[in-house]
Parts: structure tokens; C-alpha cells; sequence
């Protein structure tokens, strides 16, 4: 079975042509560089850039995955969460290819794409599965019983670790997305020139906005970083904290569940310091698993693959399927 699968949730278009198997056809993103000025996603302009670029991206996946139409078993997009004018794009375009080339279509969750990553990189992982979702909007502990069945064992109170990234690297004068930036700036730094506070939450929640606030109010007793020492080493210092935080719930719920396998997923999964520190410390503990980086932010190849999973299984979506912004897993 062959998937068309289209990801247009927030900043990235992407189109991706998958195969039973998850073996990955082509997979071609783009990235919208209108928002970096800005500092964050403006979603109007995330709309119009995923209108200019859906249907030039779609030929090249089928180019690329050298497939016709006709030979695609089913059609699938992202239907939340995220940005409703962003979703709505890959959502209606999907639909209408379903629709008037007579497909099945499966609308899909994104976060359960994230969690369906690692399996195009490692086919044979175990389950249960502990899976550790970092992304620009989400930062969610979640048990995986079986490929379609979750529960969510903790999420974040306040702001993603991405959302953290992002806007501690707007306090510094650094581009959208700040989260490569700081990974970049941290390597020349010291993760113990500034002691940032790690929040202390219940059970297995995660909360950051009190160590974004921290980093704030370092720069306003001590001025902006001076020099390019300086910076790394705030960005090497606020890097660690957030290491730190998702370290130590990680360890918790792994503990808690007797997890023997363990996934960390979305766009911080690509953190160098986080995979270093994740694969110290945890690694003789469970069968750690990190997506390839081509998989880890938004791509349209983990939404074909929740597709296959679930047109194999003789599921699909109605076509008056309405995007859902604030979708959970
Ligand atoms: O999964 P993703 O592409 O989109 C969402 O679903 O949100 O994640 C994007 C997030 C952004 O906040 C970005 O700053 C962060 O992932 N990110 C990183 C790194 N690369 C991307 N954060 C830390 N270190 C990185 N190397
Ligand atoms: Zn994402």
C-alpha cells in the first residue's frame, strides 16, 4: 500500500509519499523563513506560504517517490493540533485529491505522527514504549500500549521546552526558530557559568515558563551577554536547565512504568546536548530510540506512516472532517 501524506500544521509544508513497510517514498518539507524576523510563527503568513507551496510540493514527492496518482492507495493530512488557517490548507487539498480521484482519506493527529517517527527510522521497536514528545507546542510523557493506543502520563502546565527555546532566543536578539540557535551558541559555552532554577512540579507535568522568566531577569540585573563568551554561556546555562527538567521526568516515568524502551520525539529530540545526555544516563537502562533528524521536526512521512497503520487496519476519515487546533492525543 502506497500513502499520499501531506503536514501543514505550522510552519513547515510538507508532502510525503509512504510505503507499506514505513519505508519513505520521498518526503520533501520546506520551512517558511518569513517568520524569522519575527521572532515566532505569524499565522497568516504560515497559511499563504502553505498555499504557495502545496501543490509544487506534491508533484515533487510524487516525482521524487516516482509514483502517479493512480498509484496511491490513500490520502492522509494533519487535522490538529495546530494553527486552524495552517491546517486547514494540507486539510482541503488532501481532501479534494481524495475525493476527486475516488481514495480513501484519513485525517491525522499530529502528535500521534511524532510518536510514529522513530518507526522509520528503527522498524523493530518493542512495546510498551515510553515516548518523550519535545515540539514547539508539546511536551508529553506518553505510555504507548499498542501502535494506536496512548495515555498520556504528563504534559507541560505552562510552555512547551521548544516554546522555551524559542522565546529565550528572542530575548537574546536570535532568529526564529531559536532552538538550533542556542543548540549552536551552547557548544561553546559552560552549562554551569549560571545556575537557572529547575521547577520543582508534581508527578510526571513539566513546566517552563518559570525558567524562561529566570533567564529574563538574569538580563535585566546583569544587561544583555556583552560578548560572544558571554552569550554561550547563557545559552549553554539555560540549555542544561531544560536538559535537566526533561532528564529528570524521563528517569521518573521510566521508573514509574518499568519502561524497557524509551523514544524522544519532535524538533528539541534533535538538541545535541539533550541526545548526549539522554544516551548517558539512560541508555544502560532501556533501548533508547531518537528519530533520524530528517524526522524529528514536522515532516509529512510520520503522518503517512499513522496512515498506513491505520488504512491497514480498515480505518477512515468521513470527508467533512473539520480541522481541530486544539486536538489531544
Ligand atoms: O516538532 P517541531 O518541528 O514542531 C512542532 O510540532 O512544534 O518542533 C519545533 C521546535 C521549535 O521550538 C525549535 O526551536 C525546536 O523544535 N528545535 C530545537 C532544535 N531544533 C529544533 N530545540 C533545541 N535544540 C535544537 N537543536
Ligand atoms: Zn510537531
Amino acid at each position: 500500500m502506497k500513502v499520499l501524506a501531506f503536514e501543514t500544521s505550522c510552519d513547515e509544508t510538507s508532502v510525503a509519499v509512504v510505503e507499506s513497510g514505513f519505508k519513505v517514498l520521498s518526503n520533501v518539507t520546506r520551512t517558511h523563513p518569513e517568520h524569522s524576523k519575527y521572532g515566532g510563527v505569524v499565522p497568516e503568513l504560515a497559511s499563504r506560504a502553505h498555499i504557495r507551496l502545496i501543490y509544487p510540493l506534491t508533484k515533487l514527492a510524487l516525482d521524487e517517490a516516482n509514483v502517479g496518482l493512480d498509484e496511491i492507495d490513500g490520502i492522509a493530512a494533519t487535522y490538529g493540533p495546530g494553527l486552524i488557517g495552517a491546517l486547514l490548507v494540507g486539510l482541503l487539498f488532501a481532501k479534494t485529491i481524495a475525493q476527486v480521484e475516488g481514495k480513501p482519506f484519513l485525517g491525522i493527529n499530529h502528535l500521534e505522527g511524532h510518536i510514529f517517527s522513530v518507526l522509520l527510522t528503527e522498524k523493530e521497536i518493542p512495546l510498551p514504549l515510553l515516548v518523550l514528545i519535545v515540539s514547539g507546542g508539546h511536551t508529553e510523557l506518553v505510555w504507548v500500549k499498542d501502535w494506536l493506543k496512548y495515555k498520556v502520563l504528563g504534559e507541560t502546565l505552562d510552555d512547551a521546552a521548544g516554546e522555551a527555546f524559542d522565546k529565550v532566543a528572542k530575548l537574546l536578539g536570535l532568529p526564529y526558530p531559536g532552538g538550533p540557535e542556542i543548540d549552536k551558541l551552547a557548544v561553546g559555552g559552560r552549562p554551569d557559568a549560571i545556575l537557572f532554577p529547575r521547577a520543582k512540579v508534581e508527578g510526571l507535568d513539566f513546566s517552563f515558563s518559570g525558567l524562561k522568566t529566570a533567564v529574563l531577569y538574569h538580563t535585566k540585573e546583569n544587561g544583555l551577554p556583552r560578548n560572544q563568551q558571554e552569550l554561550q554561556d547563557l545559552a549553554a546555562s539555560f540549555q542544561e536547565a531544560t536538559v535537566d527538567m526533561l532528564l529528570e521526568k524521563s528517569k521518573k516515568a521510566i521508573q514509574i512504568k518499568n519502561a524497557r524502551a524509551f523514544a524522544v520525539v519532535g524538533g528539541v529530540s534533535l538538541n545535541s546536548r539533550l541526545r548526549e545526555k539522554f544516551k548517558r544516563e539512560l541508555s544502560h537502562k532501556v533501548l533508547l530510540y531518537f528519530p533520524a533528524p530528517e524526522y524529528c521536526a514536522d515532516n509529512a512521512a510520520m503522518i503517512g506512516a499513522v496512515a498506513l497503520k491505520r488504512f491497514e487496519k480498515g480505518k477512515e476519515s468521513p470527508l467533512n472532517l473539520k480541522a481541530v487546533p486544539n486536538l489531544k492525543i
